[in-house]
Formats: structure tokens, sequence, C-alpha cells
């Protein structure tokens, strides 16, 4: 049976039963994947013809999504002719995801319940800018955190925002200290930054999501691209302010940032703007067209302003977001 791979317009001979993922990489097609086990939906891609199934065997029951069906490549056995489309084949990344020991180097506070955790692995973990680790600070305690940095010398940086009545959120601010060794396993996740994208990039963080923002812009600046780079970071008040300093710098030194700090409510401060920071990128992007954009934080906040985008015209395949949806069990 044939599967044809689109835009890049393979055509694979392919037995009934093999995994999706398997194939793809067996004949050298490039896709991003990490996890392999359905978990970061690194893999995910458009099953554009024909029927394919769960890798349980059921057809699959993935639901549709604006008409189109995603799966899984990881996740997904090949059952009869059909033809799927891979995201970006020029924006691949492959960082197969391990599981390394990891020491904590410090912890400190950024807020009144922001954390700053740095951990230290034995080697560097190789990442995309903006993708998360999950971090097992106990027993039965796992839960994903996102990099805040780059990642070259095997330091890993986290912004934890401690949740009252948070088992894994609480058992860091009480009992982690410095030299504890915590388990790492990644990294997961698609929300990373496009590299080979030249137009202007928005990226939006709530709170803690100025993690994986931070991450995103510090690679961008790195890799030396020029593109116009807005950050909006929304905080519900001036007391849950972080990493102002650490934007601003980055600002000063690359005339193609612009920061936008936008604060819900109590703001007196001129150089920051009032309200919630779906409204300020409202006011500022009538028409969006051509721009892509990241998105990190409260899930809330992360629904709206990815409604907001695709109305101003920012295709939803171009908007690359993770809401930190509670996952503990
Ligand atoms: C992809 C991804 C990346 C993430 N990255 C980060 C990150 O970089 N920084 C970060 O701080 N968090 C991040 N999170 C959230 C994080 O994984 C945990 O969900 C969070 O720290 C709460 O864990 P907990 O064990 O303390 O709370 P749990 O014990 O799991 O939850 C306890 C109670 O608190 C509620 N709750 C959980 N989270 C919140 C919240 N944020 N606000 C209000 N109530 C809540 C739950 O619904 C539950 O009722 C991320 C989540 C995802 C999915
Ligand atoms: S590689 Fe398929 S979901 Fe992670």
């Amino acid at each position: 049976m044939e599967l044809v791979v689109s835009p890049i317009n393979r055509t694979l001979n392919v037995k009934a039963g093999a995994n999706l993922l398997d194939v793809l990489r067996q004949n050298d097609v490039p896709v991003s994947y990490s996890c392999m086990a359905g978990r970061c939906g690194t893999c995910r891609c458009k099953v554009l013809k024909g029927k394919v199934l769960e890798a349980g065997g059921h057809e699959s029951q993935t639901p549709m999504v604006t008409g189109d069906r995603f799966v899984l490549a990881c996740q997904t056995v090949l059952a009869e002719d059909c033809t799927i489309e891979i995201p970006e084949p020029d924006e691949v990344v492959v960082h197969p995801a391990r599981i390394a020991k990891a020491t904590v180097v410090a912890i400190e506070d950024l807020t009144h319940d922001v954390k700053r955790l740095l951990l230290q692995l034995p080697k560097p973990l190789s990442y995309s800018p903006g993708q998360y680790v999950q971090l097992q600070v106990g027993t039965g305690l796992v839960r994903p955190y996102s990099m805040a940095g780059v990642g070259a010398d095997g330091t890993l940086e986290f912004h934890i925002r401690i949740v009252p009545d948070g088992r894994c959120t609480q058992h860091i601010a009480k009992n982690l200290q410095p030299g504890a060794a915590l388990r790492v396993t990644g990294p997961l996740g698609t929300a990373y930054l496009r590299r080979n994208h030249a137009g202007p990039m928005i990226c939006i963080a709530g709170s803690t999501g100025l993690a994986p923002i931070l991450s995103i812009v510090r690679g961008a600046l790195a890799h030396g691209m020029t593109n116009p780079i807005h950050v909006y970071f929304g905080v519900r008040a001036p007391r849950d302010l972080y990493g102002e300093e650490w934007l601003r710098e980055l600002a000063a030194a690359h005339s193609n940032l612009k920061l936008h700090v936008v604060i819900t409510t109590g703001n007196e401060h001129p150089g920051r703007r009032s309200g919630l920071v779906t409204e300020a990128v409202a006011a500022d992007w009538a028409d969006a067209n051509g721009a892509r954009a990241y998105v990190c934080g409260p899930p809330a906040m992360v629904e709206a302003t990815t409604l907001l985008l695709q109305q101003r015209g920012v295709p939803r395949d171009h908007i690359y977001a993770d809401a930190f949806y509670p996952t503990g069990t």
C-alpha cells in the first residue's frame, strides 16, 4: 500500500500495520519527534486522506480539528492507502527525550509566590527554546516545567509558581534545597522557536509563562534573528512582576525587541500598561497577518489570546502555545 507525504510529495511503499513514525524515520522524511510515547505532541501531523488506526488497534478516535484529522505519528498505525501532511518540513527538531539526574544548584524567590530553580545536569540536554521537561521532585511528584534559558552549558533554569495546596510546588517551596537530586525527562513540546521564519514574532507570557517566552526570545537573539519581536508579559498585580530587568536589558541591546509589561490591576508605573495582556495585544494588532505567535501561561489567557490572534489573521498552525494545565494525579 502507499503512503503519500505532503507537502514534500513523497510516495512511500508501506506494509499495512506499520507504525507511521517508524515509516517516516526509516525513509528519512523530516519529522519532529521526542517522547515516542504519545505524551509530548511533537510528532503531530495531519491525515488528509485514508484511514489510520491508533497504536492500540482501534480506528483512530482523534477528534477532528476544524475539519482536519490530526494524529500523533508515534501512536498511529497505517491500515490502507493514505495521504498525510507533515508540519513545516524545514523546521524539524529532533531531540530524543532522555532521562537524566540533575542536582539543585540554587532555589531563590523571584516574587512572593514564584521561585527560580537552577539545576545542573552532568551533560547538557539538547532542546529547542520553548520546550519543557517533566521534573520529578519527589516520589510520585512529576510535573512539566518549561526551561527559561537556552541550555548550552548543562544548566536548566525554571520559574515555578507556588500553588496553594499544590502537591509538587508546595514540596518545592518547603523541602527543596541546593544539593538535592531530581529526575528530568525530556525535552518535550512543540511550542518551540521557529528559526526559519523572518516575519514579526508576537510572544505572549502570563505569569511564569515568561520562562518559555524568555527561552524563545533569548534563543532567537542568540541565533542572530532580526525579526521584529514583540514581547507581552502580563501579571495580575505589581507584586507578581519579575524578570522585567532581564527583558529590558535584552530590549536595550536589541533594537528589534519591543517590550510591553501589562498589569491587570494596580498599575501606577508610566512605563507599564494596565489591563489584561489580551487587551494589549488586541489594541496593538488590528491585523497580525504574516506574524507568528508564541503564547505560554495560564490556560484561560492562552485560550483567549489564541482565539484573538486567529481573528487578527494568524493561522492556528502559526500559533505555538503551551497552556499550563494542571496535570497532577
Ligand atoms: C507544558 C506545561 C508546562 C508548564 N510549565 C510551567 C512552568 O514553567 N512554570 C510553572 O509555574 N508551571 C508550569 N506548568 C504547570 C505545572 O506543571 C503544575 O501544574 C503546577 O506547578 C501545579 O502543580 P502542583 O503539583 O503544585 O499542583 P497540583 O497538586 O497538581 O494541583 C493542586 C490544585 O491546584 C490547582 N492548580 C494547579 N495549577 C494551578 C495554577 N497554576 N493556578 C491555580 N491553581 C492551580 C489544581 O487544579 C488543583 O486543584 C506547566 C504545565 C504544562 C502542562
Ligand atoms: S513523539 Fe509522538 S507524542 Fe511525543
